[in-house]
């Protein structure tokens, strides 16, 4: 009788030889969590389509801060939710030095100064349309007018602190305006984490409710500046123009249905590579959990593995605070 000469199920065996020979690890240092931060005192607001994710007040955030630093989770990725009367069609308030983005960096910094903070450039939450950049009158979004915008953006939140600008708009070029101009103005160690290879995917929909922006854009798309889903090798032309201009990160998003990018851009450029586990990830995993269709604790820590298996070195995740936990408990 020929017995297999390899027995791979020796080292399944027990849990000893599974924990040597485990080639993945998931850590909470490995995670960033996105808050949503509004106007107003003590204020804690439910958002239908992402269940356990609020909109806080400054004063909240940072209690919401404090367990994440305390769990050993790195930084926050902050998004502000504008008031529909602060938004106008030149996006001004987002580079307003007292907007509640600036205001909650400087309370998070003076509260946590050791937990990073991370904050987004890109107009969306501030535009009546919805759209991240300024449109000429036929709404198309023009690039060279919206990068000018979002340097004033970037400049703003590095004054106000944060340790991380991270522009999520796709416009061209915008990663080189926003380096030389915190060059410029003595940011030298205000790190960029680009969202290189943002795909225009319809699961940032429980996002677009969170910051109040689905309204806005209504029907709108944003086809022409996020990429196309079908498209691979262009990410990685993306991901080489943000280096060559820049930038310290690289974020594939989203998260799951791109793992291939993630490796790709790992294995190609080896430069930090992160992920961003979105709103409609989010959202359908906590649909089946709900209905009990899926065990959370383990699909959650199923799910951050293979992103992290795939190659990213950190995940921004709604399910950050929750993950520590459980990887500490
Ligand atoms: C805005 C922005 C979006 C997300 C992060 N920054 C939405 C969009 O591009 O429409 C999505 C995050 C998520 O879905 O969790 N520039």
């Amino acid at each position: 009788m020929a017995y297999p000469h390899t027995r791979l199920r020796r080292m399944r065996r027990d849990a000893f030889s599974r924990a040597l020979m485990r080639e993945t690890d998931l850590t909470p240092s490995d995670l960033i969590l996105p808050v949503f931060v509004r106007e107003g005192r003590d204020v804690v607001e439910a958002i239908p389509s992402m269940p356990g994710v609020e909109r806080v007040s400054i004063d909240r955030l940072l209690r919401v801060a404090e367990q994440a630093h305390a769990l050993g989770i790195p930084a926050l990725a902050l998004f502000p939710v504008t008031p529909p009367e602060a938004k106008s069609l030149d996006a001004s308030e987002a580079w307003n030095p007292d907007g509640l983005a600036q205001r909650a960096v400087r309370a998070l910094k003076q509260a946590l100064p050791e937990l990073g903070v991370i904050t987004d450039v890109a107009l969306d939450p501030f535009t009546t349309h919805g759209q991240d950049g300024l449109v000429d009158e036929r709404g198309y979004v023009v690039n060279d007018a919206t990068v000018e915008a979002l340097v004033k953006q970037a400049i703003s939140h590095a004054e106000a602190g944060a340790d991380v600008v991270a522009p999520s708009d796709m416009m061209d070029g915008r990663v080189g305006a926003i380096r030389a101009a915190l060059e410029v103005d003595g940011h030298v160690n205000t790190r960029i984490l680009a969202y290189a290879a943002k795909y225009a995917s319809a699961f940032y929909g429980p996002f677009r409710d969170a910051v109040g922006s689905a309204g806005n854009l209504g029907k709108g798309n944003k086809y022409t500046y996020q990429m196309d889903p079908a498209n691979a090798d262009e990410a990685l032309r993306e991901v080489a123009l943000d280096l060559d201009e820049g930038a310290d990160m690289v974020m594939v998003k989203p998260a799951m249905p791109y793992l291939d990018i993630v490796r790709r851009v790992k294995e190609h450029f080896g430069v930090p590579t992160l992920a961003y586990q979105v709103s409609g990830e989010y959202a359908m995993l906590k649909a089946a959990f709900a209905n009990s269709w899926l065990d959370e604790r383990a699909c959650v820590l199923e799910a951050l593995t293979g992103i992290r298996r795939a190659g990213a070195d950190a995940i921004l995740t709604y399910f950050a605070l929750d993950a520590a936990r459980w990887l500490r408990g």
